[in-house]
């Protein structure tokens, strides 16, 4: 099984401090930050785009991070955000008009590429591009807001994937906590993003360690 990796999402801390509590989730144990990039359009929320991102990356030299483009366009930011010093870019199939080229489009961008599917998408599609993708994220949550319940019936489009490609970066998004960790790591997921769960604890680095060693079991 790929390595175990937790990326807390900071869609639901305070955005007004988004260094200092990219900081926190870091030095309380993170492998990686999952940025969650929407534009109103894609799904009912606005947060930040590349200029946020970029700055962000100017203080925080070294963490491995990762964007979530829920917008319409994802061709539109893949140079942005390369620029912006992003190292995956993973975006929504349901929004690239043509899946296997923004898959090359990010790639020849330098970062790595993650394929994200919405809840109500069949998980067969990604038969399509997986080899030209380096993650697969699975929603177990409708995009957009921090703090929904997790879907489990989303496990068996995990375990299928892990099934069927068994080195593949599998990710977990959207109501992923103490609570859920359990099945999301039987299924086979191995890259966990965590929001509320992590960023509301009075100990996230608790949290943090807890969520590594259910998957690691
Ligand atoms: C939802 C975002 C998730 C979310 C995770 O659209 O993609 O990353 O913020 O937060 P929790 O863990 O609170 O669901
Ligand atoms: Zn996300």
């Amino acid at each position: 099984l790929p390595k175990c990796r937790i990326g807390p999402s900071v869609l639901n801390a305070d955005l007004a401090d988004l260094h200092r509590e990219s900081q926190r989730m870091l030095e309380s144990g993170a492998d990686y930050l999952h940025l969650d990039v929407m534009d109103g359009h894609f799904v009912p929320n606005l947060t930040f785009g590349h200029p946020v991102v970029s700055c962000l990356r100017n203080k925080i030299k070294d963490a491995f991070m990762e964007t979530h483009m829920m917008v319409s366009n994802p061709d539109q930011w893949i140079e942005p955000m390369a620029d912006a010093g992003v190292d995956q870019y993973t975006f929504h199939v349901e929004s690239s008009p043509n899946v296997l080229t923004t898959c090359r489009k990010v790639k020849e961008a330098g970062m790595k590429v993650g394929v994200a599917l919405k809840p109500k998408t069949d998980v067969m599609v990604v038969k399509d591009y997986i080899e030209h993708a380096d993650l697969v994220l699975i929603m177990t949550v409708e995009p957009g807001f921090g703090g929904q319940k997790f879907m489990a019936d989303m496990m068996p489009k995990v375990k299928w994937l892990r099934d069927n490609y068994p080195t593949i970066d599998i990710e977990v998004d959207g109501g992923v906590g103490l609570n859920t960790i359990d099945e999301c790591a039987k299924a086979g997921a191995n890259m966990i993003v965590s929001g509320t769960a992590v960023a509301k604890a009075p100990n996230p680095a608790a949290v943090i360690s807890s969520l590594r060693n259910t998957v690691n079991q």
